[in-house]
């Protein structure tokens, strides 16, 4: 597309923009004047679907009305409330609505998939992950690689970028694995890296991991919702995610897994995992539901689903490849606005389409401490982002609720930010 930098010309593309009433849907964040934001920070925390106060409400009512007779006879009946999520969850993720269940929070599923898919044996030892990872993430591996005796400085690989560059390719993570891969049991790897936003080919990664003999999982947190999926396809062992950034859930939401319907792998088991139709038995013998709701261990959190159905409803309506089509045109014309307005950033996220979602970041040069002052203006200016020591801003803007106005105003603070900072 031929941009041009004017705001005139991004009104003109919010005009032809056939998701912008999906805006109208989203709470839309303002300062303490009253004044809305400009929020570009999507890849954080999603903003509320105004949808999800009616579902919230929804559950307190029959609460109130009905308590302990609401786990079957809610509108929704709480028992198999996982139920409601589930679809949405699979088409998002590429995956058969077996193979994904909402649960839990991302840590906590990404230990107990490591703990079910993490065997080290013999030379074979070995995680790897990228350098520069989230640092809950490298806590759950180094903590999962000591919890069973070995030494994580030995056993946790970090495969860092090319000297000089940001982003990690993928045919690296491919010599490597081609190298070393006898010595690795799993491979740990984002969908989209939250630093930089790169965002990577699971497939082939995936690919890559099952030539050498390991196991391939995957953080989604900062990819569901942003980019499509194909976990089924491309065979990944799993996949864990959270719901609070790209899925609009609210803070703390619950959060998500995938296991590959090939696994029929031992449960760490819970009763919330039983087949449901003998749960309440309460017999000692754990009889595991089919497919990835057998790795439920504790009862939903109903309230921190309750808005993830107001959100996947959204996604449902506006569909997963249109999304991604506004995206493309939304993120490339922040590239092209903070090239033209902002010249002096560098951008760290890759310029190719297929190696990004929605988020680009930006480091800024010069003076010590001018990178956090930059964005301190920036959010005075009315622009929310997000700032990533030591030098990093981050901004996504989001094709359910952002426009391209949104995107102009953005990058036109960015640029005032800077000179107001020199
Ligand atoms: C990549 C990644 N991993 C882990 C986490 C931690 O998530 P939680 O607190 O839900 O476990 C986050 C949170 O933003 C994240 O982005």
């Amino acid at each position: 597309m031929n941009y041009d930098p004017t705001v005139e010309f991004a009104r003109h593309l919010d005009a032809a923009d056939p998701l912008r009433p999906f805006r109208d849907r989203f709470a839309l964040p303002r300062d303490a004047d009253g004044k809305p934001q400009v929020y570009l920070c999507g890849h954080s925390l999603g903003l509320m679907p105004l949808a999800a106060r009616a579902l919230v409400l929804e559950e307190l009512d029959d609460w109130a009305r009905l308590a302990v007779l609401g786990h079957e006879h809610a509108k929704r009946p709480w028992i198999p409330y996982h139920e409601n999520l589930r679809d949405g969850l699979a088409n998002l993720t590429g995956a058969r609505p077996t193979e994904v269940v909402a649960m839990s929070s991302l840590t906590v599923n990404l230990h107990l998939l490591l703990a079910a898919f993490y065997h080290p044996s013999g030379e074979r030892r070995r995680i790897l992950i990228e350098a520069g990872a989230f640092s809950s993430d490298r806590h759950a591996v180094a903590s999962q690689i000591a919890w069973r005796g070995l030494d994580p400085r030995e056993a946790l690989v970090e495969l860092t970028p090319a000297a000089g560059a940001d982003t990690i390719s993928e045919r690296s993570i491919e010599a490597y694995l081609g190298e070393h891969g006898g010595k690795v049991a799993l491979v740990l790897w984002p969908g989209v890296q939250y630093r930089t936003g790169q965002a990577f080919d699971l497939g082939r990664i995936a690919q890559a991991a099952h030539r050498a003999g390991c196991m391939a999982g995957f953080d989604l947190a900062h990819s569901i919702g942003n980019m499509p999926h194909a976990l089924h396809d491309i065979e990944a062992d799993f996949a864990v995610w959270c719901s609070y950034k790209y899925l609009n859930a609210g803070p703390g939401a619950i959060g998500g897994c995938f296991v590959h319907q090939r696994h029929d792998r031992p449960h760490l088991a819970g009763w919330w995992g039983h087949e449901a139709a003998t749960r309440f038995r309460m017999g000692p013998e754990f009889h595991p539901e089919a497919g990835a709701a057998g790795w439920q261990i504790s009862n939903p959190p109903i309230l921190s689903a309750a808005p993830l159905i107001a959100s996947l409803a959204l996604f449902e309506q506006a569909t997963l490849p249109r999304l991604r089509q506004k995206s493309v045109a939304l993120t490339g014309y922040l590239e092209y606005l903070l090239d033209r307005l902002a010249p002096e950033v560098v951008l760290i996220t890759p310029r190719a389409l297929e190696a990004r979602g929605c988020q680009l970041s930006v480091r800024v040069t010069g003076p010590q401490g001018r990178g956090r002052r930059v964005f301190e203006t920036l959010t005075s200016l009315g622009v929310i982002g997000d700032w990533r020591e030591p030098d990093t801003i981050r901004l996504a803007p989001i094709p359910l609720y952002n426009s391209f106005t949104d995107v102009w105003r953005g990058a036109e603070a960015l640029a005032r930010a800077l000179r107001n900072q020199p």
